[in-house]
């Protein structure tokens, strides 16, 4: 069950609705971890009668192997293959490894994917759902961007579902775009209430939503760390939110990868108990809007469970500051911090 959206599911049905008529198109729904996005493209695949889904997802660890993805979101109709003029069939057989490359480079390869869903479409139309897609390999995001942009006549929606401050970007700025934020009042009250089996006073759940900033994934998971008498609004809410198993991953991850902060920003390491670690505390800097794309700083190799996944149990928290970087003395951490 999805709560709030109303706007966001309207946007997605109208271009699925375009889509039918033969004015196809492409939208990529962006923003930060946790927000909804795939539980939008989850939602716009619940009610496809009388058309055919083709997904898509990008996977870290697939996003070396060219037309990775590409493969797997073709592959349910490559039997089509054989109708299309013999360089593209050709072409697109070699680039998934059934036949030997002869040239003819990428373009064959993105107008064969081009004809095989036009045909596919003619038989019914075709929503395409390709989640995660800053993890694309190259080859297979410039593919299906270059399908995105001749779509206008064909009966073909294609979704994009791709995070925002991620290091990792998918570069689509000429699509359409639908920015997920965090929930709003109601929508987080809904799912307070659904959550923990009961309605959730207002002031508990306003608290909540400003220190998750009405992300549903923390929503989803923080009822679970709290007792019944705080979520009754009868026991004072912690000071600082626990760290939930989701977020904890999200960090883990983003921890891994991060090593370009912005310019002008200034981060420092804090180490916390585990008692103290705050999700809101580590969120706000590693998610600070636009917070990732420029700058050479790196993230020093302090923490020890760096690397460890999601089994680790983060003992560092992130604190951003736009004003002048503290004195390294004033920095309790035993380490080096901040390397240039
Ligand atoms: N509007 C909503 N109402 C109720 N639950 C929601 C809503 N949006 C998301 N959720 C739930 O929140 C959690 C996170 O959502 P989701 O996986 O879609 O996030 P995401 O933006 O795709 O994150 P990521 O960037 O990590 O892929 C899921 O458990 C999902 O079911
Ligand atoms: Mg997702």
């Amino acid at each position: 069950m999805l709560y709030g959206r109303t706007a966001e599911q309207a946007v997605l049905a109208a271009l699925v609705t375009e889509a039918r008529a033969a004015h196809g198109g492409a939208l990529v729904v962006r923003g930060q971890p946790g927000v909804g996005k795939s539980a939008l493209l989850a939602d716009l695949a619940d009610d496809t009668r009388g058309i055919r889904v083709l997904r898509a997802q990008g996977v870290e660890s697939e996003s070396p192997l060219a037309f990775a993805a590409l493969q797997r979101f073709l592959s349910p109709v490559m039997d089509g293959v054989s109708y299309l003029p013999d360089p593209q069939a050709h072409a697109l057989r070699a680039a998934f490894g059934e036949a030997e490359h002869v040239g003819g480079g990428r373009f064959l390869v993105f107008m064969a994917a081009l004809s095989l869903l036009s045909d596919v479409a003619r038989s019914s139309p075709v929503l395409g759902l390709v989640d995660d897609a800053h993890w694309l390999d190259d080859a297979s995001a410039a593919a299906l961007l270059f399908v995105a942009r001749r779509l206008q006549a064909e009966p073909i929606a294609l979704v994009f579902g791709a995070r925002e401050g991620d290091l990792r970007r998918f570069e689509a700025d000429d699509l359409p775009e639908l920015r997920v934020e965090g929930l709003e009042r109601e929508a987080v009250r809904d799912l307070l209430a659904d959550q923990t089996g009961g309605p959730v006073p207002n002031e508990v759940a306003d608290r909540l939503r400003a220190q998750t900033g009405g992300n549903p994934l923390a929503l989803v998971e923080m009822p679970a760390t709290l007792s019944s008498e705080q979520l009754a609004g009868q026991a004072a809410l912690p000071r600082d939110l626990p760290l939930t198993r989701g977020i904890e991953r999200l960090y883990v991850d983003r921890y891994r990868r991060l090593s370009a902060l912005p310019k002008g920003s200034c981060w420092s390491p804090l180490p916390t108990t585990p008692a103290g670690s705050t999700w809101s505390c580590v969120a706000r800097p590693l998610w600070a809007p636009g917070g990732t794309t420029s700058g050479r700083w790196r993230w020093p190799s302090c923490s020890p469970c760096m690397g460890h996944g999601s089994s680790c149990n983060i003992p560092w928290s992130g604190r951003r500051s736009t004003g002048p970087r503290p004195a390294p003395s004033a920095v309790r951490c035993t380490e080096p911090w901040l390397q240039p």
